[in-house]
Protein backbone atom coordinates (compact mmCIF):
# COMPACT_ATOMS: atom_id res chain seq x y z
CA UNK A 1 0.00 0.00 0.00
CA UNK A 2 0.82 3.58 -0.48
CA UNK A 3 2.12 5.74 2.66
CA UNK A 4 4.24 8.83 3.40
CA UNK A 5 7.54 8.31 5.13
CA UNK A 6 10.22 10.05 5.41
CA UNK A 7 14.54 9.33 6.17
CA UNK A 8 14.92 12.85 8.23
CA UNK A 9 13.68 15.62 9.48
CA UNK A 10 13.41 19.04 7.49
CA UNK A 11 11.12 21.02 5.38
CA UNK A 12 8.35 19.34 3.81
CA UNK A 13 10.04 17.93 0.88
CA UNK A 14 11.33 15.16 3.27
CA UNK A 15 7.42 13.30 2.76
CA UNK A 16 7.59 10.69 -0.06
CA UNK A 17 5.11 8.48 -0.97
CA UNK A 18 6.37 4.87 -1.02
CA UNK A 19 4.89 1.22 -1.09
CA UNK A 20 5.32 -0.37 2.35
CA UNK A 21 3.31 -3.11 3.98
CA UNK A 22 -0.14 -2.83 5.21
CA UNK A 23 0.16 -2.15 8.94
CA UNK A 24 -2.00 -4.81 10.95
CA UNK A 25 -4.17 -4.04 14.04
CA UNK A 26 -2.31 -4.71 17.55
CA UNK A 27 -4.40 -5.49 20.66
CA UNK A 28 -7.41 -3.14 21.21
CA UNK A 29 -6.64 -1.33 17.57
CA UNK A 30 -8.48 -1.61 14.16
CA UNK A 31 -6.56 -0.67 11.13
CA UNK A 32 -8.97 1.21 8.17
CA UNK A 33 -8.82 1.78 4.31
CA UNK A 34 -8.63 5.76 4.90
CA UNK A 35 -11.02 8.26 3.34
CA UNK A 36 -9.53 10.46 4.98
CA UNK A 37 -6.92 12.11 6.85
CA UNK A 38 -6.50 15.75 8.93
CA UNK A 39 -2.97 17.63 8.80
CA UNK A 40 -2.36 19.01 12.02
CA UNK A 41 0.18 21.16 12.60
CA UNK A 42 1.76 19.03 15.41
CA UNK A 43 2.83 16.43 12.09
CA UNK A 44 4.69 19.54 10.77
CA UNK A 45 6.71 20.57 13.82
CA UNK A 46 7.69 16.80 14.64
CA UNK A 47 8.10 16.40 10.92
CA UNK A 48 10.76 19.34 10.99
CA UNK A 49 12.56 18.22 14.27
CA UNK A 50 11.50 21.13 16.64
CA UNK A 51 8.65 18.96 18.62
CA UNK A 52 11.24 16.51 20.14
CA UNK A 53 10.21 13.02 20.09
CA UNK A 54 12.56 10.84 21.10
CA UNK A 55 15.79 9.24 19.58
CA UNK A 56 13.46 8.70 16.29
CA UNK A 57 13.39 5.73 13.92
CA UNK A 58 13.00 6.29 10.15
CA UNK A 59 12.30 6.36 8.43
CA UNK A 60 8.71 7.63 9.72
CA UNK A 61 5.48 7.57 8.84
CA UNK A 62 3.52 10.83 9.87
CA UNK A 63 -0.33 11.83 10.75
CA UNK A 64 -2.58 11.47 13.35
CA UNK A 65 -5.93 11.83 12.32
CA UNK A 66 -8.16 9.61 10.33
CA UNK A 67 -11.51 7.95 9.24
CA UNK A 68 -12.43 5.55 6.79
CA UNK A 69 -14.14 1.64 6.92
CA UNK A 70 -12.84 -0.97 9.22
CA UNK A 71 -10.46 -3.39 7.68
CA UNK A 72 -9.39 -5.29 10.55
CA UNK A 73 -10.01 -5.37 13.97
CA UNK A 74 -7.41 -6.38 16.97
CA UNK A 75 -7.84 -8.74 19.98
CA UNK A 76 -9.98 -7.16 22.53
CA UNK A 77 -11.85 -4.74 20.42
CA UNK A 78 -15.77 -5.14 20.49
CA UNK A 79 -17.65 -1.88 19.27
CA UNK A 80 -16.85 -1.93 16.08
CA UNK A 81 -16.94 -4.80 12.81
CA UNK A 82 -15.11 -4.88 9.46
CA UNK A 83 -16.81 -2.51 7.44
CA UNK A 84 -18.11 0.05 9.69
CA UNK A 85 -17.77 3.93 9.08
CA UNK A 86 -15.51 5.18 11.70
CA UNK A 87 -13.21 8.24 12.82
CA UNK A 88 -10.64 8.67 15.61
CA UNK A 89 -6.89 9.07 16.08
CA UNK A 90 -4.39 6.76 15.23
CA UNK A 91 -0.80 6.31 13.54
CA UNK A 92 1.17 7.22 10.41
CA UNK A 93 -2.72 8.09 9.04
CA UNK A 94 -1.09 9.66 5.98
CA UNK A 95 -1.37 6.25 4.15
CA UNK A 96 -4.40 4.15 2.33
CA UNK A 97 -4.85 2.38 5.36
CA UNK A 98 -4.07 3.44 8.55
CA UNK A 99 -4.25 2.06 12.71
CA UNK A 100 -6.63 4.12 15.11
CA UNK A 101 -6.03 3.42 18.53
CA UNK A 102 -9.16 5.71 19.47
CA UNK A 103 -12.49 5.80 17.13
CA UNK A 104 -16.13 6.63 17.40
CA UNK A 105 -18.79 6.14 14.60
CA UNK A 106 -19.10 9.12 11.59
CA UNK A 107 -22.59 10.05 12.15
CA UNK A 108 -25.11 9.79 9.35
CA UNK A 109 -25.11 12.39 7.20
CA UNK A 110 -21.41 13.11 7.72
CA UNK A 111 -19.60 13.24 4.79
CA UNK A 112 -16.25 10.47 5.72
CA UNK A 113 -13.60 12.47 4.00
CA UNK A 114 -14.61 15.59 6.58
CA UNK A 115 -14.54 12.96 9.68
CA UNK A 116 -10.90 12.54 8.89
CA UNK A 117 -9.93 16.08 10.48
CA UNK A 118 -12.08 15.99 13.17
CA UNK A 119 -10.22 13.44 15.76
CA UNK A 120 -7.59 15.50 17.35
CA UNK A 121 -9.59 18.91 16.93
CA UNK A 122 -12.39 17.30 18.78
CA UNK A 123 -10.28 15.74 21.32
CA UNK A 124 -8.58 18.86 22.25
CA UNK A 125 -11.68 21.02 22.40
CA UNK A 126 -13.23 18.52 24.67
CA UNK A 127 -9.99 17.93 27.06
CA UNK A 128 -9.85 21.94 26.90
CA UNK A 129 -13.63 22.47 27.97
CA UNK A 130 -13.55 20.19 30.87
CA UNK A 131 -10.35 21.28 32.37
CA UNK A 132 -11.52 24.95 32.10
CA UNK A 133 -15.08 23.56 33.83
CA UNK A 134 -17.04 26.49 32.96
CA UNK A 135 -20.72 25.97 33.26
CA UNK A 136 -21.99 29.32 32.49
CA UNK A 137 -20.57 32.81 31.07
CA UNK A 138 -18.52 33.92 28.57
CA UNK A 139 -14.87 32.21 27.16
CA UNK A 140 -12.48 33.48 25.03
CA UNK A 141 -10.93 31.99 22.38
CA UNK A 142 -8.16 32.83 21.01
CA UNK A 143 -7.18 31.63 17.55
CA UNK A 144 -10.82 30.20 17.25
CA UNK A 145 -11.17 29.63 13.49
CA UNK A 146 -8.66 26.87 12.82
CA UNK A 147 -9.44 23.14 13.33
CA UNK A 148 -9.43 23.09 16.99
CA UNK A 149 -10.88 26.75 17.46
CA UNK A 150 -13.71 25.41 15.20
CA UNK A 151 -14.49 22.91 17.29
CA UNK A 152 -14.30 24.52 20.13
CA UNK A 153 -16.64 27.70 19.61
CA UNK A 154 -19.09 24.90 18.22
CA UNK A 155 -18.76 23.11 21.90
CA UNK A 156 -19.08 26.09 23.49
CA UNK A 157 -21.93 27.57 22.40
CA UNK A 158 -23.76 24.15 22.62
CA UNK A 159 -22.60 24.26 26.07
CA UNK A 160 -24.57 26.85 26.95
CA UNK A 161 -21.56 29.59 26.91
CA UNK A 162 -21.26 32.59 25.03
CA UNK A 163 -18.16 32.48 22.75
CA UNK A 164 -15.78 35.50 22.23
CA UNK A 165 -13.45 34.27 19.07
CA UNK A 166 -10.30 35.37 17.38
CA UNK A 167 -9.35 36.03 13.92
CA UNK A 168 -7.76 37.40 11.19
CA UNK A 169 -10.42 40.24 9.36
CA UNK A 170 -11.09 37.99 6.81
CA UNK A 171 -12.16 35.31 9.13
CA UNK A 172 -14.87 37.15 11.19
CA UNK A 173 -17.81 36.44 9.43
CA UNK A 174 -16.85 32.60 9.42
CA UNK A 175 -16.61 32.89 13.45
CA UNK A 176 -20.45 34.56 13.32
CA UNK A 177 -21.54 31.48 11.67
CA UNK A 178 -20.22 28.90 14.20
CA UNK A 179 -21.95 30.77 17.04
CA UNK A 180 -19.26 33.69 18.15
CA UNK A 181 -18.81 36.87 19.14
CA UNK A 182 -16.19 37.67 16.38
CA UNK A 183 -12.99 39.92 17.44
CA UNK A 184 -10.06 40.69 15.38
CA UNK A 185 -7.04 39.47 16.79
CA UNK A 186 -3.37 41.68 17.02
CA UNK A 187 -2.72 45.34 18.84
CA UNK A 188 -5.34 46.61 21.09
CA UNK A 189 -6.83 43.41 21.93
CA UNK A 190 -7.95 43.74 25.37
CA UNK A 191 -10.09 47.14 24.35
CA UNK A 192 -12.05 45.36 21.46
CA UNK A 193 -13.04 42.09 23.99
CA UNK A 194 -13.73 44.31 26.84
CA UNK A 195 -16.27 46.10 24.35
CA UNK A 196 -17.17 42.98 23.36
CA UNK A 197 -17.91 41.43 27.16
CA UNK A 198 -19.75 43.79 29.00
CA UNK A 199 -20.23 41.10 31.56
CA UNK A 200 -16.25 40.44 31.55
CA UNK A 201 -14.61 37.14 30.59
CA UNK A 202 -15.08 34.01 32.80
CA UNK A 203 -11.65 31.84 30.80
CA UNK A 204 -9.87 31.67 28.13
CA UNK A 205 -8.49 29.73 25.88
CA UNK A 206 -5.25 30.17 23.73
CA UNK A 207 -5.14 27.81 20.81
CA UNK A 208 -2.87 29.37 18.32
CA UNK A 209 -0.15 30.32 20.67
CA UNK A 210 0.43 33.84 19.49
CA UNK A 211 2.11 35.67 22.66
CA UNK A 212 -1.16 36.55 24.12
CA UNK A 213 -1.18 35.07 27.81
CA UNK A 214 -0.82 38.40 29.86
CA UNK A 215 -3.69 40.21 27.61
CA UNK A 216 -6.38 37.00 28.33
CA UNK A 217 -4.86 36.94 31.87
CA UNK A 218 -5.67 40.55 32.10
CA UNK A 219 -9.13 39.80 30.48
CA UNK A 220 -9.92 37.09 33.13
CA UNK A 221 -8.20 38.44 36.10
CA UNK A 222 -7.64 34.88 37.38
CA UNK A 223 -4.53 33.18 35.75
CA UNK A 224 -5.62 29.83 36.59
CA UNK A 225 -8.64 30.31 34.45
CA UNK A 226 -6.43 30.69 31.23
CA UNK A 227 -5.47 27.52 29.30
CA UNK A 228 -2.62 26.98 26.18
CA UNK A 229 -1.83 24.77 23.96
CA UNK A 230 0.99 26.43 22.32
CA UNK A 231 2.66 28.65 24.70
CA UNK A 232 4.66 26.90 26.86
CA UNK A 233 5.27 29.97 28.76
CA UNK A 234 2.20 30.28 29.85
CA UNK A 235 2.93 28.93 33.32
CA UNK A 236 5.44 31.30 34.24
CA UNK A 237 2.07 33.59 34.22
CA UNK A 238 -0.02 31.08 36.27
CA UNK A 239 -1.94 29.91 33.12
CA UNK A 240 -2.11 26.33 32.54
CA UNK A 241 -0.71 24.00 29.62
CA UNK A 242 -2.77 21.39 28.10
CA UNK A 243 -1.35 18.47 26.34
CA UNK A 244 -3.11 15.05 24.95
CA UNK A 245 -0.22 13.21 26.80
CA UNK A 246 -1.20 13.81 30.25
CA UNK A 247 -4.88 12.20 29.43
CA UNK A 248 -7.07 14.19 31.89
CA UNK A 249 -10.14 13.22 29.81
CA UNK A 250 -11.04 10.52 27.42
CA UNK A 251 -10.41 11.05 23.66
CA UNK A 252 -13.41 9.22 23.04
CA UNK A 253 -15.62 12.17 24.86
CA UNK A 254 -14.36 14.55 22.22
CA UNK A 255 -15.57 12.14 19.20
CA UNK A 256 -18.61 11.83 21.21
CA UNK A 257 -19.33 15.01 21.84
CA UNK A 258 -19.09 16.37 17.99
CA UNK A 259 -20.98 12.65 17.38
CA UNK A 260 -23.71 13.62 19.04
CA UNK A 261 -24.15 17.31 18.33
CA UNK A 262 -26.58 18.24 15.63
CA UNK A 263 -24.66 20.23 12.72
CA UNK A 264 -21.67 19.81 14.20
CA UNK A 265 -18.82 20.40 11.25
CA UNK A 266 -15.15 21.08 10.90
CA UNK A 267 -15.38 22.42 6.76
CA UNK A 268 -12.42 21.80 4.55
CA UNK A 269 -10.62 24.30 3.47
CA UNK A 270 -8.50 22.36 1.18
CA UNK A 271 -7.99 18.37 -0.40
CA UNK A 272 -5.12 17.43 -0.98
CA UNK A 273 -3.82 13.92 -2.53
CA UNK A 274 -1.45 11.55 -1.12
CA UNK A 275 0.97 12.74 -3.60
CA UNK A 276 0.12 16.33 -2.35
CA UNK A 277 1.63 15.53 1.07
CA UNK A 278 4.43 18.49 0.83
CA UNK A 279 1.93 21.00 -0.24
CA UNK A 280 -0.43 20.22 2.88
CA UNK A 281 2.32 20.27 4.94
CA UNK A 282 3.27 23.64 3.78
CA UNK A 283 -0.61 25.23 4.42
CA UNK A 284 -0.85 24.26 7.72
CA UNK A 285 2.47 25.71 8.94
CA UNK A 286 1.48 29.30 7.46
CA UNK A 287 -0.52 28.88 10.59
CA UNK A 288 -3.90 30.35 8.66
CA UNK A 289 -6.02 27.42 8.15
CA UNK A 290 -9.33 27.84 8.32
CA UNK A 291 -11.27 24.70 9.38
CA UNK A 292 -9.42 21.73 8.71
CA UNK A 293 -7.13 20.49 5.87
CA UNK A 294 -7.47 16.52 4.77
CA UNK A 295 -5.60 14.23 2.92
CA UNK A 296 -7.32 11.50 0.59
CA UNK A 297 -5.49 8.64 0.11
N1 LIG B 1 -1.36 20.76 23.16
C1 LIG B 1 -2.33 20.13 22.51
O1 LIG B 1 -3.01 19.25 23.04
C2 LIG B 1 -2.64 20.52 21.08
C3 LIG B 1 -3.65 19.83 20.37
C4 LIG B 1 -3.96 20.26 19.08
C5 LIG B 1 -3.28 21.34 18.51
N2 LIG B 1 -2.30 21.94 19.23
C6 LIG B 1 -1.59 23.13 18.66
O2 LIG B 1 -2.54 24.17 18.64
C7 LIG B 1 -2.25 25.06 17.58
C8 LIG B 1 -3.50 25.34 16.78
O3 LIG B 1 -3.94 24.14 16.18
P1 LIG B 1 -5.05 24.19 15.03
O4 LIG B 1 -5.16 22.81 14.51
O5 LIG B 1 -6.26 24.88 15.47
O6 LIG B 1 -4.27 25.11 13.96
P2 LIG B 1 -4.78 25.69 12.56
O7 LIG B 1 -5.91 24.86 12.08
O8 LIG B 1 -3.58 25.81 11.72
O9 LIG B 1 -5.39 27.13 12.90
C9 LIG B 1 -4.57 28.18 13.27
C10 LIG B 1 -5.47 29.37 13.52
O10 LIG B 1 -4.71 30.34 14.25
C11 LIG B 1 -5.19 31.62 13.87
N3 LIG B 1 -4.16 32.62 14.08
C12 LIG B 1 -3.05 32.88 13.34
N4 LIG B 1 -2.36 33.90 13.89
C13 LIG B 1 -3.05 34.30 14.99
C14 LIG B 1 -2.87 35.32 15.98
N5 LIG B 1 -1.82 36.13 15.94
N6 LIG B 1 -3.78 35.42 16.98
C15 LIG B 1 -4.84 34.59 17.05
N7 LIG B 1 -5.08 33.62 16.13
C16 LIG B 1 -4.19 33.47 15.12
C17 LIG B 1 -5.54 31.51 12.41
O11 LIG B 1 -6.58 32.43 12.14
P3 LIG B 1 -6.51 33.38 10.82
O12 LIG B 1 -6.47 32.41 9.65
O13 LIG B 1 -7.77 34.15 10.88
O14 LIG B 1 -5.25 34.17 10.92
C18 LIG B 1 -5.98 30.04 12.27
O15 LIG B 1 -7.38 29.95 12.22
C19 LIG B 1 -1.09 24.42 16.81
O16 LIG B 1 0.12 25.00 17.23
C20 LIG B 1 -1.14 22.96 17.23
O17 LIG B 1 0.11 22.31 17.12
C21 LIG B 1 -1.96 21.57 20.49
Amino acid sequence: MKAVRYSSFGGPDVLEVVDVDTPRPGPGEITVRVAGAGVNQLDTKIRSGTMPTGVPAFPLGTGFDASGTVLEVGDGVGDVTVGDLVFGTGRDTMAEVAVLTQWAGIPTGVDPVEAGGWGVATETAGRLLTELGLTAGTILVSGASGGVGTAIVQFAVARGLTVIGTASARNQEYLTRLGAVPVVYGSGLVDRVSEAAPNGVDGALDISGAGVIPELVTLVGDASRVISISDFSAPSLGARVSTGAARTTDPRDGFAEAAALPGFSLPVERRFALDEIAEAHRHAEGGHTVGKLVVTP
